[in-house]
């Protein structure tokens, strides 16, 4: 069921129960982090509330990425220090990160998927500091979730092996395979995890796109896919790179070639966010 009490709508004649399931816990803290009128106070008080979480917060604030080497003590001293924005962003990836503990042999690694996850919220929002374009408050979290229906798909779809398979062997994206064989993408299924998490309908609908943007918002987290596979961070390790990003992105975000350089001396920014919010 969704927030609203209709039921979820999901392809494939995939069950409801074997959707990805997050916490009680963790669930309220990805929608507080997702609320655009939060607090600092109140993100405080629901990380503060897991210890694990917690724990984990306090190691972020003490990274070398904020300029701190174990003198955080506190979770309101490291909520204070981190800020608005960053704090809903770790508390995110925080409550997200274990549906991402997966694994297929030789295929799929979820350590990938998950930098991957990471490296493309990290570039989109250096792309919008850059473009000086204020993100869309979903906007990290449709990052971090965009290839989610990957998952699912491997663990329902008996056929998703040998896509990816196919998709390798003919250097293909893996999605035209998914839509030549199902009749519907891992962006479809994504979708549907954020309507049965109660989350917004906008971060669903441009999940459901991620692989035909429609608007400058899908155009965004599109160039910061390109940015994390140019930088060392694919879906799958086999994937190849297209040499440039595309003009549609550059075109919808009024950015060019010489602005994408310019961005992407932030790599090593990158590199320490993703170890900093990685599997650890
Ligand atoms: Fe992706
Ligand atoms: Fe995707």
């Amino acid at each position: 069921m969704t927030s609203s009490g209709s039921p979820v709508t999901i392809p494939l004649g995939i069950s409801p129960s074997e959707l990805p399931a997050l916490s009680t816990h963790r669930l309220e803290v990805l929608k507080t982090a997702n609320d655009p009128n939060v607090t600092v106070g109140q993100m405080e008080e629901v990380i503060g509330r897991d210890q694990s979480l917690a724990l984990r917060v306090l190691k972020i604030a003490n990274s070398p990425l904020y300029g701190r080497s174990g003198d955080v003590k506190s979770i309101r001293r490291a909520v204070f220090l981190l800020g608005r924005d960053q704090i809903k962003h770790a508390a995110a990836a925080l409550a997200i990160a274990p549906i991402f503990d997966m694994d297929v042999e030789g295929l799929v690694d979820g350590t990938v998927l998950w930098k991957h996850a990471l490296a493309t919220a990290s570039w989109v929002e250096r792309i919008s500091k850059y473009a000086g374009r204020r993100m869309p408050e979903h906007m990290y979290t449709a990052s971090l979730m965009h290839d989610i229906g990957l998952v699912i798909m491997l663990k329902c779809v008996d056929q998703e092996v040998s896509i990816i398979e196919t998709a390798r062997d003919e250097v293909r994206a893996v999605e035209d395979v998914e839509r030549e064989r199902l009749g519907t993408d891992h962006g479809a299924l994504a979708a549907a995890v954020c309507e049965a998490w109660g989350l917004p309908a906008a971060l669903a609908q441009l999940l459901a796109t991620h692989h035909e943007p429609a608007d400058g918002v899908g155009q965004l987290l599109g160039l910061g896919q390109w940015m994390a596979r140019h930088t060392g961070f694919p879906e799958f390790d086999w994937m190849s790179v297209m040499a440039c990003a595309s003009h549609e992105q550059l075109d919808a975000l009024d950015l060019n070639d010489e602005d994408v350089e310019n961005i992407l001396v932030d790599v090593e920014f990158v590199r320490e966010e993703v170890a900093v919010l990685g599997f650890n």
